[in-house]
């Protein structure tokens, strides 16, 4: 009884945590928590599939169907990671229109986060009222309700920033929790980007024109897999200095700058990968690593009780622009006497999940890792190297 009770009280507290995005009558996502009830169909939308809303929105149903959104369930990269921990908690927000407590199946599968995931609650459209959409005709066939927070940041935090499950296996203990898993929104928050009023929206639903002249917002929501996208995250500074005869000592510092939230972000196995070595001894590349890290740590809770709490263990990831200092660091590469290197090389690179996770999951290189930028440093003498530090 005490241990239901407590076990009980756990739940809620974790489950308190997460933030549900609410308009003033309806909440719209739940997270991991519950499936999205979307309720009745509205008029003049056939079924509601995704499918009927592109009869009349051809341009940005096209963009949709090739997001991850629309493969929110049936994505690979999510479909190894599931078999792993085939939880309810997944199911609720890579395929939140399944509501049979099961394996989803047909839409609910196939559609992932769709258009009536996010735009439709019994019977009604809702949608920023700052576009109108892809669509011929100006009137809507259907129930339209505008609500200012479509256009804002708080949307998108309603699946974009939530904790650790409490429950890790069907049936397992309960962990106590309240460490972020993906904490895209709260990232944000910090930056310097919401204190401009930048949201989400303005860097990842960017304008588009379709053939008629109409506007709409993009629903492609590229993200880590964008090589344009990826080359707005960051700026690379690489210098060289040669030390002794036989070592060159490389500073590398990462700025952001186009990015709204620490780069990388997400998923909690996103990783970035800066490597360098000398001349064309690539065998011989060091690795700066940008990313988070946790461990389960037997505590006791502010409550008094016992038990595992996730904690961060570390995070060198790129800093949310506004936050403070680049990213630097320093190593040193080794040379043989009398074979003195003419460059530094270095790569810079996104990688979905760290390299043995890809490889033990089956993924090749091209589909885990991409590049971000790369380039060449010229070695500096040491003696330059006074000089510049010599007033
Ligand atoms: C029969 C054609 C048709 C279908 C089907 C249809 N729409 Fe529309 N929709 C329109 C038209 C026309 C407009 C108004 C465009 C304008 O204002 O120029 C519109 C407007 C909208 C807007 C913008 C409302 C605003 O002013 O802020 C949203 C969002 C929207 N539709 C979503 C959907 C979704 C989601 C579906 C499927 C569930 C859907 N529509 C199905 C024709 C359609
Ligand atoms: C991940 C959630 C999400 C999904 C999935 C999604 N939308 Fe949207 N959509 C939004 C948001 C948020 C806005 C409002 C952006 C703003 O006004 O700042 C929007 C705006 C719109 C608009 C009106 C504004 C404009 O000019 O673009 C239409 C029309 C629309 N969506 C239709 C659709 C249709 C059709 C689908 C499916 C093919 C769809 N959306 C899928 C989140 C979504
Ligand atoms: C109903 C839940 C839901 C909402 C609301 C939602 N997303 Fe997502 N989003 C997801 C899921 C789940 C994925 C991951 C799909 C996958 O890769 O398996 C995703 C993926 C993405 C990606 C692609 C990431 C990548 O790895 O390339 C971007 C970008 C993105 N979302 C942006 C947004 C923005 C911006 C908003 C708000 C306008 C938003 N999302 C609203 C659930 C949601
Ligand atoms: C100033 C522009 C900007 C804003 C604002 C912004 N992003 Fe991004 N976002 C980027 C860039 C650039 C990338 C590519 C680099 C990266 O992966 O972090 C990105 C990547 C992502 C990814 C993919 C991460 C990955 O590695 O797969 C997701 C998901 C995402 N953003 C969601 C959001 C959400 C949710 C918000 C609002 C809370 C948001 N973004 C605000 C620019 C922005
Ligand atoms: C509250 C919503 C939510 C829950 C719950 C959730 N996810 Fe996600 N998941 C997301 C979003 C949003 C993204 C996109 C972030 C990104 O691309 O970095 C994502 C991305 C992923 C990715 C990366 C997919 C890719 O294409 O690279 C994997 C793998 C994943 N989730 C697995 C899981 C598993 C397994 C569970 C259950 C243990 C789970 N997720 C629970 C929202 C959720």
């Amino acid at each position: 009884m005490a241990l239901c009770a407590t076990l009980g009280a756990l739940r809620r507290d974790a489950v308190g945590q997460r933030r549900a995005v609410t308009t003033a009558s309806l909440v719209l996502f739940r997270g991991g928590d519950a499936p999205i009830r979307v309720g009745r169909p509205a008029p003049n939308t056939g079924h509601g599939a995704s499918e009927d809303c592109a009869a009349c929105h051809r341009e940005i149903a096209r963009e949709w169907a090739a997001s991850l959104h629309k493969h929110a369930w049936t994505d690979e990269v999510f479909q190894r990671a599931y078999e792993i921990e085939p939880m309810a908690f997944c199911r609720n927000c890579h395929a939140p229109l399944a509501t049979n407590g099961r394996t989803p199946r047909g839409l609910a599968a196939v559609e992932g986060v769709s258009c009536s995931a996010c735009h439709v609650r019994d019977g009604v459209v809702l949608s920023s009222g700052a576009g109108r959409g892809d669509a011929a005709g100006t009137i809507a066939p259907h129930p339209v309700r505008a609500d200012a927070r479509f256009g804002r940041s708080e949307y998108c935090a309603g699946c974009h920033q939530f904790n650790f499950p409490a429950e890790r296996t069907p049936g397992g203990p309960l962990f106590d929790t309240h460490m972020p898993m993906q904490d895209t929104f709260g990232e944000w928050q910090r930056s310097a980007h919401a204190a401009r009023g930048t949201q989400c929206q303005d860097c990842h639903m960017p304008w588009r024109t379709a053939a008629d002249g109409t506007r709409y917002r993009s629903h492609a929501f590229v993200g880590g897999r964008d090589p344009s996208l990826l080359a707005r995250s960051s700026r690379v500074e690489v210098t060289a200095i040669a030390v002794g005869d036989d070592r060159v000592s490389v500073s590398v510092r990462v700025t952001p700058t186009d990015v709204g939230h620490a780069f990388p972000t997400g998923d909690l196995f996103r990783r970035l990968e800066l490597s360098v070595w000398l001349d064309d001894d690539a065998s011989r590349k060091r690795i700066v690593a940008f990313a988070r890290s946790f461990a389960d740590q037997f505590e006791r809770r502010p409550d008094g009780t016992t038990g595992f709490v996730r904690r961060q263990v570390s995070d060198s990831r790129v800093q949310p622009p506004g936050t403070g200092a680049p990213r630097e660091s320093r190593l040193v590469l080794a040379f043989e006497r009398g074979r003195a290197p003419r460059v530094v090389r270095w790569k810079f690179e996104h990688l979905l999940m760290p390299s043995p996770q890809a490889a033990s999951q089956g993924f090749g290189a091209a589909q885990y890792r991409a590049t971000i930028s790369e380039g060449q440093a010229a070695i500096a003498p040491i003696t330059a190297a006074i000089s510049v530090n010599t007033p």
